[in-house]
């Protein structure tokens, strides 16, 4: 039952030399099995809920909350989550107390109603990241469509996947606690339990592929949108992972059995540590990836298939949508500042190849097709396609095949069009006509492109149309738009969605022919056996 209190607070802003305005903030209420939740009618048609769903010691295993209450120990209904400890951020904005979530729930969407549940999983490679992220304001995304839309947290880093003292992707079983806690309380406000579908964008992707891998998390969800996946590092293995482990504990001079001493290491301390490791995670173990050092552990209890070539795939019935964008691999291939000739020479390919693929690897792509250089071209225009198709296209779409060739449904695409996410606002090159790079999708699902233009409002409109439909029926097609095919084992179909560049509007498979990469050129996961 929601019902709209008027006027809880009167907040008059003053602008100098302009007449003051006066805010109505209402508060608006609904009875949960776990008590009253209390939000805020928001300003574009939902309610905005943040509700602290979990409570953890430090590196113990979280547990699912029996009680309703705000976030931040707040008493106003309005209070937002603190992110999770991570580097990079001011200290205020943390908490170690971070296990919470954001519902936003159609005004027109009540208990009954039994609309699809939306839950997001935030990326950020798995360090960094929040509820409360640019863009990610689910308002305008669970009007479009008409589902009740959670933005959860989770811990990140070495407070969620380094615990010394033990337990494994603590991280993981706080999204599953996530998860249970909205099986509990969603049908309150008018969601389907049995309609929740997972979306995700880079190691919230991640996440959810581990969330494939885990059983134990298989009843509580109907079906998952992937995008930017980077699928290639698979799991970490529980030999790499206690090698890192292991340089953590060093770092922060505990013992892991004693729990005094692991309980008094400030944040800061702990942060220092972990950057430490994955600053130095390659010399610690080389198949630990570049730019996503720690990833969930295939512990084999909690995750137990890498859901790759190295073991066989398991059987699967949940719909999936899996998408990439166009150019993912531009920030990483130019936010480097590097000091180098312009353009930059034909010998930087092999010599930067080397540094990811090794010599073996480096030499079977030198001499494909794929990847033809072109002295009269900077080298890292054909740097960026390996890296996209390396760590995220091609492996993406062999998943796509494994997925339907085990009894799965898949729809595989392409954002050939974008909205620049600030972390790219400094590099040239995502600013540049056609490219999209790894995040620009973000404000496009979420509908929160700063002044979009046409072309970028259309894309939103119909990536949440295709959401929708794909939430309620299974599929993202939709009679307004042109047919979505699904993957097959010999073709992924990979539709182009923004600006078509081939008549078909489906993307060439080029180097991800599953005879290149996966099989003469193998990913990471295989090369290093994880
Ligand atoms: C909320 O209060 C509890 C108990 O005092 C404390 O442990 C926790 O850190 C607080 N959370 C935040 C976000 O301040
Ligand atoms: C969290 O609570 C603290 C203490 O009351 C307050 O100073 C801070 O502004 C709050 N943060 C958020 C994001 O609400
Ligand atoms: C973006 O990707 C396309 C397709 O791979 C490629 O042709 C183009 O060069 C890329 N753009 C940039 C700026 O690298």
């Amino acid at each position: 039952m929601v019902s709209p209190r008027f006027a809880l607070a009167l907040l008059a802003l003053v602008f100098p030399g302009v007449t003051s305005s006066i805010i109505v903030s209402r508060e608006v209420t609904v009875s949960t099995p776990l008590g009253t939740a209390q939000g805020v009618l928001g300003a574009v048609g939902a309610n905005r809920f943040a509700v602290r769903y979990a409570s953890a010691e430090r590196w113990a295993p979280s547990a699912v909350v029996t009680k309703w209450s705000l976030p931040n120990n707040s008493t106003d209904p309005a209070a937002l989550p603190l992110q999770c400890p991570q580097n990079g951020v001011d200290a205020s904005t943390y908490s170690e107390d971070c296990l919470s979530m954001i519902f936003y729930v159609p005004v027109t969407v009540t208990a009954g109603s039994n609309v699809p549940t939306l839950v997001w999983i935030h990326g950020g490679s798995f360090d960094s990241g929040s509820a409360t992220g640019t863009g990610l304001d689910g308002s305008k995304l669970a009007v479009a469509t008409n589902s009740v839309v959670a933005v959860i947290q989770y811990r990140l880093g070495a407070l969620g996947l380094l615990a010394p003292n033990g337990p494994l992707n603590l991280a993981v079983q706080d999204t599953i606690n996530a998860l249970q806690f909205v099986q509990k309380v969603v049908p309150s406000f008018g969601g389907n339990p049995a309609r929740v579908t997972l979306a995700g964008q880079s190691s919230g992707a991640g996440m959810i592929r581990a969330l494939f891998a885990a059983p134990s998390a298989s009843s509580l969800f109907h079906s998952a949108v992937l995008g930017s996946d980077p699928m290639d590092y698979g799991f970490t293995s529980t030999k790499t992972q206690s090698l890192l482990q292991s340089t953590f504990d060093s770092l922060i001079s505990c013992s892991p059995s004693d729990s005094a001493c692991l309980a008094a290491v400030s944040i800061s301390d702990i942060l220092d540590a972990q950057a430490s490791v994955e600053s130095n995670s390659q010399a610690i173990d080389p198949s630990t990836a570049l730019g996503e050092p720690l990833h969930p552990v295939l512990d084999g209890t909690l995750i137990t298939n890498p859901l790759d070539s190295t073991a066989p795939f398991p059987k699967v019935t949940k719909p999936i949508l899996l998408t990439n964008v166009r150019n993912e691999s531009i920030p990483t291939i130019y936010g480097v500042a590097l000091p180098g000739p312009d353009p930059f020479p034909d010998f930087y390919f092999e010599a930067s190849c080397d540094v990811s693929l090794g010599a073996e690897r480096t030499a079977i792509v030198m001499d494909s097709p794929y990847y033809p250089l072109d002295a009269s071209q900077d080298v890292r225009v054909q740097l960026e396609v390996l890296g996209t198709d390396y760590v995220w296209r091609c492996p993406t779409w062999t998943f796509a095949r494994s997925w339907v060739a085990n009894g799965g449904k898949a729809f595989v695409g392409m954002f050939t069009l974008g909205a620049t996410y600030p972390d790219n606002e400094g590099v040239p090159e995502c600013l540049k006509a056609g490219a999209v790079c790894h995040e620009d999708d973000i404000f496009i699902i979420f509908g929160t492109t700063p002044n979009p233009s046409p072309a970028q409002t259309q894309l939103t409109f119909e990536i949440q149309m295709r959401w929708k439909m794909f939430m309620l029926t299974d599929s993202p097609n939709a009679p307004a738009f042109p047919p979505w095919l699904p993957a097959t084992t010999t073709d992924v179909h990979a539709r182009e969605f923004g600006v078509l560049t081939t008549p078909s509007g489906e993307v060439p498979a080029l180097a991800c022919d599953p005879a290149f990469w996966g099989q003469e050129v193998q990913y990471d996961y295989q090369f290093y056996d994880l």
